[in-house]
């Protein structure tokens, strides 16, 4: 178990590079092995995550190479080409891995095992059961509609017209991938947009997708069943998710400015980048491009004085994977920042409301929360104390960010983590003026 130790900084500055979009990563991994040909991958994130899903692509007959200047390369077997594993799949940490991988092998009759560690074990998957049920995929859980599991896909998959009962992407995702296989076309219905990589994804492979807004802003996304994929180069951005934590460093830091190159923009991700804004965040955009039909744009962030904000329901979604930094923004903002509508945080790598508003209460920062907010108002952080990571990146990265910013060192224990999204992220934040270090819990 690693353990880091954050200490206060004044300043951050100069330019980062931060690894590449974890779900960008995953999708392009699987969409090459679905695809005939070759697909190079520039940027893939590699962190244990992906580096999870790239294995179970082997596992499924795809050939994967990683080459000597760090490109991906993948040789496909086509939509409904994969192959039997011969033995179990493990995922590791990853639940988007987990749950999009369900939707890959559910278009593929063999059967498989997923299994992945004690976090990802104990997170629901009755959510990619269901639909897949639907659509004619044999599951045999643990208790609960949990990890491990073994599935069959059928011969002759249904396509289907899914109303998703959560804001999930990686629900949409699951149903859009098995849609591949199965004749005509399947229909998600998502009453909150979600991230739409997989949409982007697909097209750039060559499959037909469409997105229609209804009344009251329901989307209806359909995937068009049994094309012909074609390998083609993915470059993947920056990952938002994990500029978050440098961006947000620089901001309450008292002074300094960053540079973060070529990081996703995508607006269905951007909720963070918006809040912060409206929370008087001086952040602005250069060299905006597209690449494999994603927005990318470096970021320029400086410190700022911030104020607190109410974070509607209605942006959880674009910015799901944000609220442990935010909070972390919102301990130095003047005011108090409420966040609403985030009940899902509960489900993730560990109950990020509780041990976010847990962790912010022992380091000295008014907190409050209940099923599905959290509200935070402007204190002195005084840390000079140990939280656990719980299994949670996020989580360890938050509180390493909160602790350039209090009053005495914060230790995080449970840091091995941090692979799975940032890696090399201590020596990142080292190189921009940040000072953590391996230690030893207090
Ligand atoms: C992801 C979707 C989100 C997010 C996760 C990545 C994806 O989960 O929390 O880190 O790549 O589709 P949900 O869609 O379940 O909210």
């Amino acid at each position: 178990m690693t353990t880091i130790v954050s200490h206060y900084i004044e300043r951050l500055q100069g330019e980062s590079w931060v690894p590449g979009d974890k779900s960008v990563s995953h999708r392009a991994l699987m969409l090459g092995a679905l695809s005939v040909g070759e697909t190079r991958i520039t940027g893939l994130l590699e962190g244990d995550d992906v580096l999870a899903t790239a294995a179970a692509m082997r596992a499924l007959g795809a050939e994967v190479n990683r080459l000597d200047d760090g490109t991906w390369q993948v040789f496909g077997c086509g939509v409904g080409g994969l192959a039997a594993p011969d033995d179990v799949i493990d995922m590791g940490n990853s639940g988007t891995g987990a749950r999009l991988l369900m939707g890959v092998i559910a278009g593929q009759p063999v059967t498989a095992v997923l299994t992945g560690d004690a976090s990802l074990r104990s997170r629901p998957m009755e959510r990619i059961m269901t639909p897949l049920r639907e659509m004619g995929v044999a599951f045999a859980a643990a208790e609960g509609g949990r990890l491990p599991l073994t599935m069959t896909g059928p011969a002759d998959l249904m396509p289907i017209d899914y109303p998703s009962p959560v804001a999930s992407a990686q629900i949409k995702s699951a149903v859009l991938l098995a849609g591949l296989a199965a004749p005509g076309e399947t229909t998600v219905i998502e009453a909150i947009a979600t991230r739409d990589h997989t949409e982007r994804l697909l097209s750039h492979f060559g499959a037909e997708v469409r997105t229609a807004t209804e009344a009251a802003g329901a989307q209806r996304i359909t995937v068009v069943g049994q094309p012909e994929l074609t390998g083609c180069a993915v470059r993947v951005p920056a990952d938002v998710s994990s500029a978050a934590f440098p961006l947000v460093a620089a901001l309450i830091a008292s002074e300094g400015e960053l540079r973060l190159p070529a990081v996703g923009t995508n607006p269905l991700r951007a909720g963070l980048l918006e809040t912060l804004t409206e929370m008087g965040a001086d952040i602005t955009r250069e060299n905006a491009t597209v690449a494999a039909g994603e927005p990318i744009a470096d970021l320029m962030v400086r410190a700022s004085k911030l104020r607190g904000v109410n974070v509607p329901a209605g942006r959880a979604a674009s910015m799901i994977d944000e609220y442990p930094i935010l909070s972390v923004a919102a301990a130095s903002a003047n005011g108090t920042t409420e966040m609403l509508g985030i009940a899902e945080l509960r489900v993730k790598e560990t109950d990020r409301i509780k041990v976010m508003a847990d962790g912010l209460i022992k380091c000295g920062v008014k907190t409050d929360y209940d099923e599905d907010s959290m509200r935070i108002t402007n204190s002195t952080v005084n840390g000079g104390v140990t939280i656990s990571a719980e299994h949670d990146h996020r989580i360890a990265m938050s509180f390493l960010t909160l602790g350039m910013n209090a009053k005495a060192p914060i230790t995080v224990k449970g840091c091995a983590t941090i692979e799975t999204s940032f890696p090399g992220f201590a020596t990142a934040m080292n190189q921009l003026g940040a000072s953590i270090a391996n230690g030893s819990p207090t």
